[in-house]
């Protein structure tokens, strides 16, 4: 991309996401953990890039997002930034490298902003990581919140089933969104949650509200990239629209470059100097 080129492309920031809330524009979001996807993502205009910890899982095989590292997440987010040229690149702060205390979370973003050139930064949680989020923002680090079905806590759940759908968990969810867009979160993620309360949340709090098995009456949705070429064919929850089925279109490529090396039709004159 050439420089004129590049400042006619109007980014995407966390003021323009609350101005499409307010004007009532969806906010489009998926996943990408490398260059080549980020690009697409990127030239299709998608509004927010997730570096999600689900990288984790799709990229390295582990069955939750808690093995990943905060090098790790460096590695892929900076691999996406160089990529992109409008989306708000949104990295998550992965599984302990938040937690411990205050100092550690604003050193863990310090780290994905210098190092990675991140735009802002995730954390799943509420009220028991407020001093935390609080202290990121007031370093001048955008912060994302994430409420519901979160993935670093899975052993705690012990099942990937509908958070919040008992009226205590409710009531906690309402008040930790509440209480995340009051510290300054510019937007906050709701996953596999009841929609008629991802709704009630949407509506109280001024902030976006961004969906994930959260139902359509919120602010924009988010899916992993992966899920929705139909890469990663087990995982089927009932919240994800496949739009290809890239496995098996991979799998037939793969075989069929084999089958002609090994018929030793592959290169052929054209294919070679
Ligand atoms: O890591 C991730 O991909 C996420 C999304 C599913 C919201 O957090």
């Amino acid at each position: 991309m050439s420089d004129n080129q590049y400042k006619e492309i109007t980014r995407v920031t966390t003021h323009v996401l609350q101005e499409m809330k307010e004007r009532g524009e969806n906010i489009s979001m998926l996943t990408a953990y490398d260059y080549s996807m980020a690009k697409i993502l990127d030239e299709a205009k998608i509004d927010v890039i997730l570096v999600g910890d689900s990288a984790s899982n799709v990229m390295a095989g582990h069955m939750t997002t808690l093995p990943i590292t905060l090098d790790q997440m460096i590695y892929h987010a900076a691999s996406v930034i160089r990529a992109v040229y409008r989306a708000l690149v949104v990295v998550d702060l992965p599984f302990g490298s938040y937690q411990g205390n205050s100092l550690e979370a604003l050193n863990s973003a310090i780290r994905l902003m210098k190092e990675a050139g991140a735009h802002a930064v995730k954390m799943e949680g509420g009220s028991e990581i407020l001093e935390s989020v609080t202290r990121i923002l007031s370093a001048g680090v955008p912060v994302m919140g994430h409420l519901g079905l979160t993935p670093q806590s899975i052993y705690k759940f012990g099942t990937f089933e509908v958070r919040a759908k008992e009226e205590a968990e409710a009531a906690k969810l309402i008040e930790d969104a509440t209480l995340l867009a009051e510290a300054g979160c510019f937007a906050i993620v709701l996953e596999k949650i009841p929609a008629k309360l991802a709704a009630e949340v949407a509506r109280r709090v001024k902030v976006p509200i961004i969906g994930i098995g959260a139902g359509g009456d919120v602010d924009g949705q988010v899916l992993v990239l992966h899920d929705i070429l139909g890469i990663t064919k087990q995982f089927s929850p009932r919240f994800l629209r496949r739009y290809m089925n890239l496995y098996d279109d991979i799998l037939d490529a793969v075989s069929r470059y084999i089958e002609d090396v090994k018929l030793g039709d592959f290169p052929n004159e054209k294919e070679q100097y």
